[in-house]
């Protein structure tokens, strides 16, 4: 999960990492409530007003304006907020004061897949985007892997300093903002922690004055406080839905909705919709969805649940390889699923091809006739399923056509 920077900042100042006063603003009078706050006209006093969007390159785009009174912060503000950056809309502001910003530095820490390992990277040429200062001059970009078992102690955190050139008079005030970044990173299992700018003051001071953090979803159920962090308004209504009942479900844009046990087949159910669509008018996969090994009535009724209620859906593809969960129990699953749901109010109009095989498959179908139920399809292989559920989709008709 990717953080907003106000909520990088907030993260940041958590860990001692040194950051400056920031407010968070939804109305251009908000905005201007806050600048007056942070001292915006008082004394020369500025504030900048930055665009709070999940993507690089805000300056640029326009969303980050320097204002020098409360009503100057009113007026930028109007302009960012509802602002298009990378097709993202702005819905947010953060103010901050203005830093008499001496030298703009460029740290990160993250996780490196292809090392298998952590990697920390500076440069004293920072505020433009790294990936032109890695192109252009690579030699100005400092990377120092980072062994997971020692971390970043404070003679790692030296070396960061002194390998990426920081000035001999700041690198002690900089290997204590780069352990404080580490401690971010370990403490908050993130996968990404990025400062660009950080900043040398005027008065000397080294300040973190923008933040970039993603966190790793797969730790989530140690920190029950990062709930809090997600940008739910953004979020596909199905998901957030499927998210709550613990499911793994992607939206797709296509008509055939899809359950499988297991990434792996589902992955490549996928495909074979994908494929079998072309015959039928492109009918394609509506979603992606997972229920895993050991799916119980209950989970087979709540995946079932989220797929009928998508508007987009004209048919339903469920796949099942019977490994430790044996398909008479999948298919007990599904016939007590379908009561569940019509006994919860839940009108099931769209058809359901299943195609059930591996561990106790005959065992699976035969419950499945014998249940007879009038939507329920039963198909042998994966690609004619395949084929039956695109047709199903593609002869369907859109409700209300
Ligand atoms: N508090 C501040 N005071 C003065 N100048 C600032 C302040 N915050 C940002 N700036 C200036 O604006 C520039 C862009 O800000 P920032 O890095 O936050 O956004 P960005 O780099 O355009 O966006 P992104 O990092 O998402 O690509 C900084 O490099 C800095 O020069
Ligand atoms: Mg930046």
């Amino acid at each position: 999960m990717d953080l907003f920077e106000y909520q990088a900042r907030d993260l940041f100042a958590a860990h001692g990492v040194p950051v400056l006063d920031g407010a968070v603003a939804e109305t251009p009078e908000q905005a201007r409530d806050a600048a007056e706050r942070l001292g915006a006209g008082v004394d020369g006093g500025r504030v900048v007003v930055k665009a709070q969007v999940k993507a690089g390159g805000r300056g640029k785009a326009g969303g980050v304006k320097l204002a020098d009174s409360p009503e100057d912060a009113q007026e930028k503000a109007a302009q960012i907020l509802g602002m298009q950056i990378k097709g993202l809309t702005v819905h947010r502001v953060m103010l901050a004061p203005a830093a008499a910003i001496e030298e703009e530095y460029y740290f990160s820490v993250l996780l490196d897949r292809s090392n298998r390992t952590f990697l920390a990277m500076a440069s004293v040429e920072g505020g433009m985007e790294i990936e032109e200062v890695a192109a252009t001059k690579p030699e100005a970009l400092a990377r120092v892997p980072i062994d997971p078992l020692t971390g970043i102690d404070a003679a790692k955190a030296r070396e960061i300093a002194e390998q990426a050139a920081f000035p001999a008079e700041l690198v002690d005030q900089i290997a204590h903002v780069i352990e404080r970044l580490w401690d971010v990173f370990v403490s908050e299992d993130a996968t990404l922690v990025e400062v660009n700018p950080l900043v040398k003051t005027a008065d000397g001071t080294v300040v973190a004055l923008d933040g970039k953090v993603s966190l790793d979803e797969n730790a989530g159920f140690r920190h029950a406080e990062h709930d809090a962090l997600a940008d739910v308004s953004a979020t596909d209504p199905l998901e957030q839905r499927a998210k709550e009942k613990g499911l793994n479900y992607v939206k797709l844009d296509g008509s055939v909705g899809i359950i499988g046990n297991g990434a792996g087949l589902v992955m490549s159910t996928l495909d074979v919709v994908a494929y079998a669509g072309e015959e039928f008018g492109g009918a394609k996969p509506a979603n992606f969805l997972d229920i895993g090994g050991g799916a119980s009535a209950e989970v087979m009724a709540n995946g079932l649940e989220i797929i009928l209620s998508d508007a987009d859906v004209r048919s339903v593809f469920v796949n099942v390889f019977g490994g430790i969960t044996a398909c008479d129990a999948v298919a007990n699953g599904i016939v007590s699923a379908l009561a569940l749901l019509e006994s919860r109010g839940e009108e099931v109009t769209k058809p359901l091809v299943v195609r059930l095989d591996g561990n106790n498959a005959e065992e699976g179908r035969r419950i499945l006739v014998e249940a007879a139920h009038p939507l329920v399809s039963l198909v042998d292989t994966m690609d004619d399923a395949a084929r039956r559920a695109a047709e199903l989709a593609a002869a369907t008709p859109t409700p209300g056509a």
